[in-house]
């Protein structure tokens, strides 16, 4: 009687952590962000990781596992759950690179948090269905350009807001909170994407969060069907109306496959520009907390002020720094398809990969500017011989909308800083020393002409 060989990963397995070392991994690192909420943040629990420096212990757990296991991947004890996290810079390049075969973005935990509001996104869709819908998020989003084809409509828009947003400010005797900038936010986000007849149509974006929050839940919570599909009716029916002007519009003129679905592409990118809000309300505290910086800034204004739609680098490197420091996805999942030797074994097939990027970003054992804002090192591309650095993810399953993103932020944060003086009046930043978490929630400034 022949038996089939053990798999390759059986003869030849990865380093495999133990049960204590695993559950320390898991507490520290894994439940924080979960209890923060994965798909829509819980700002009470925001509030009390960023009191108990608790991000801070989630990096030194990952460096006391890479001191004692070295740079290969480390397979967790997670009973059930083939599941490894990443150590070596090298492995984080390659992972990202080999996206979605072997490893995967429609990974397990992520389709059961997407699905809730988007089972149709190009994220957690594989083979040509994810072809045709990456695909069409590539070319709606504009992903090879800094400047949005479209970006001379998109940046009056953003200044109007941010306008609205000073006069607001002004009437409450100068201060700027977090509520108010992500309403105004919002609005700039709902007529980009849909449309200027949606700049007030608050009830979609609270139908979007409503189904967020069950998408925190992951399998844990049954889908809310209806409201699904109300969303995506919704959408369905703005995609139709095509808003001169709007991402809709331009949707609705690009080519795409039979299994692209645009309506379900939509809903990632009302999810995604809320880390936005928090990314550019974060950078804006990093300006008022370091005056050289914002003076760069500002004398960057001033030089593109002819621009219809200024490219603004320093504004920029602002926004991806504050991501750097505190990263809104921080941890990027993967799921080998295959069986994938490493130089220290072979992963098994099914293996829930983690890089957690903290750990990547703020590693003072390999940047010298680990825990400082320096939004210099944004002045060039980053390329694979850089120390991985992912507020976007990379590789060839980067955020496609990494660039609109950025000429939103940069253009909204633009015309703040260039019409008013800023001071935080509620966290006190040391420059050389920032927090391992900024609750974007408590951000408060005070703005004077
Ligand atoms: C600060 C804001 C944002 C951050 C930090 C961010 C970051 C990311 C990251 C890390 C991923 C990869 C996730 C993974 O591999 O699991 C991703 C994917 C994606 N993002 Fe963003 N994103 C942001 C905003 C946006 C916006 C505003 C849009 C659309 C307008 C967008 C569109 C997408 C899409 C479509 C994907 C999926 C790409 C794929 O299927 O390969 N993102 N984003």
């Amino acid at each position: 009687m022949s038996s089939r060989p053990a798999p390759a990963s059986v003869q030849n397995p990865l380093p495999k952590a133990t049960a204590w070392e695993t559950l320390q991994v898991l507490r520290d690192v894994e439940l924080p962000m979960i209890a923060k909420g994965p798909i829509i943040r819980r700002p009470k629990v925001v509030g009390a990781v960023e009191r108990l420096g608790i991000e801070g212990r989630a990096v030194k757990r990952m460096q006391a596992v890479s001191e004692k296991y070295g740079r290969g991947p480390l397979m967790l004890a997670v009973p059930g759950k083939n599941m490894a996290t990443v150590l070596d810079p090298d492995d984080v390049h390659r992972i990202i690179e080999e996206t979605p075969e072997p490893f995967a973005t429609a990974e397990t935990l992520k389709r059961h948090a997407l699905k809730h509001f988007q089972p149709k996104t190009s994220l957690i869709s594989h083979g040509e269905e994810r072809t045709q819908r990456r695909q069409l998020n590539e070319q709606v989003l504009d992903n090879g350009h800094p400047i949005h084809r479209m970006a001379e409509k998109f940046v009056p828009v953003v200044q109007e807001e941010a306008d609205e947003l000073l006069r607001l400010a002004d009437s409450k005797g100068g201060t700027l909170t977090y509520p108010d900038y992500l309403d105004a936010w919002f609005r700039v986000v709902r007529r980009v994407v849909l449309g200027d007849s949606y700049r007030n149509d608050k009830q979609l974006t609270e139908l979007t969060e409503r189904l967020r929050a069950r998408g925190n839940f992951a399998f844990l919570r049954p889908e809310d069907t209806e409201g699904r599909d109300e969303l995506i009716r919704q959408i369905r029916a703005a995609l139709e109306k095509g808003e001169p002007g709007s991402i809709a519009e331009f949707m609705n003129n690009v080519p795409k496959g039979d299994d692209a679905v645009p309506e379900q592409q939509v809903p990632q990118w009302l999810f995604a520009f809320d880390p936005a809000g928090m990314a550019s309300i974060r950078g804006l505290a990093l300006l008022a907390s370091h005056p050289d910086r914002m003076a760069e800034a500002r004398e960057q204004i001033q030089q593109e002020s002819q621009e219809k739609a200024p490219l603004l680098q320093r504004l920029r490197g602002t926004v991806l720094e504050s991501l750097r420091l505190w990263a809104t996805t921080p941890m990027i999942l993967r799921e080998t398809t295959t069986e994938v030797e490493f130089e220290h074994g072979v992963m098994p097939q099914g293996t829930t990969v983690l890089i957690f990027a903290p750990f990547f970003h703020r590693d003072d054992r390999n940047l010298e500017f680990a825990h400082r804002f320096a939004p210099e090192i944004w002045d060039k591309p980053r390329t694979r011989e850089d120390w991985p650095l992912l507020p976007f993810s990379g590789g060839t399953g980067i955020c496609p909308g990494r660039h609109l993103v950025l000429l939103l932020t940069s253009n909204f944060l633009a015309t703040i800083i260039s019409k008013r003086q800023v001071e935080l009046t509620s966290h006190s930043l040391e420059p050389g020393n920032l927090p391992s978490l900024l609750n974007n929630y408590r951000l408060e400034f005070q703005l004077r002409p």
